[in-house]
């Protein structure tokens, strides 16, 4: 694609995918801006600006088809297509990983999973070895693996990435509490629960702070 869309769009993109999947499940083959920012509680100007990036699929009148702008999603976010996906660290956070079936619908396969527990390595998750680590690069390159999840301690995480960048790998989901120096070529998503929770905390304090000011305020 030649235009450069903007990160906010990219990242609001896997929410119009989640409704527009549930519309379909629904039936619903056509929507308006209107109805669907009702349904997202998102603007109808923000969802045109957001849509009108691709070309814009909703006609005048119409609104847009549901499943034509969910195909076109998913060709954005490259979820049409398969990708190759490792974990590394068979713990509770990559077995819990390994264990959520839906991650296959949008496309990821988990392929394997990689530990230096002795008492790990050959168990099964839900179909899914797990390996020692010292396959870790054969198996990359012979299963063309993309993507590799890393739920690893965060002190062996950076030698860890540089192992599966070196082998191939182009996209690192760290879990590891800890910032990842990549080239250029490789990009890291990375997902911390606890921040998620400390933002929760903190706008579950203002609104402590607030109640607490109007109270004293009557
Ligand atoms: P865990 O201790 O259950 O699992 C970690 C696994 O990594 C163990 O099986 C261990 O043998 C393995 N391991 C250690 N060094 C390794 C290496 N060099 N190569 C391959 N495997 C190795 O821990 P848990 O609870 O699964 O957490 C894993 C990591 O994820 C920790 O760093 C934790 O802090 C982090 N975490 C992050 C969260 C987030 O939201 N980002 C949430 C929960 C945990």
């Amino acid at each position: 694609m030649e235009k450069q869309i903007s990160k906010a769009v990219i990242s609001r993109l896997p929410r119009y995918y989640r409704y527009l999947g549930e519309l379909i499940e629904d039936g619903v083959e056509r929507i308006s801006s209107n109805e669907l920012s009702q349904r997202m509680h998102v603007t109808a100007s923000q969802i045109r600006q957001d849509l009108n990036n691709f070309g814009g699929f909703g006609q005048q009148g119409y609104g847009y088809n549901v499943r034509h702008l969910y195909t076109e999603i998913a060709k954005i976010l490259g979820i049409d297509r398969q990708h190759s996906v490792i974990i590394i660290g068979a713990g509770n956070l990559g077995q819990a990983i390994a264990n959520y079936a839906n991650f296959e619908k949008r496309g990821f396969v988990i392929k394997g999973m990689f530990d230096i527990n002795p008492r790990l390595i050959g168990l099964v998750v839900r179909g899914i070895e797990i390996r020692g680590i010292e396959e870790l690069e054969t198996f990359i390159k012979e299963n063309n693996v993309q993507i590799a999840a890393l739920t690893i301690p965060k002190t062996k995480a950076p030698e860890i990435a540089e192992r599966v960048i070196r082998a191939g790998v182009k996209g690192i989901w760290n879990f590891a509490h800890v910032d990842l120096a990549v080239p250029d070529d490789v990009v890291v998503e990375n997902v911390h629960l606890s921040e998620s929770l400390m933002r929760l905390c903190y706008r579950v304090c203002s609104l402590q702070d607030r109640e607490s000011g109007e109270e004293k305020d009557s």
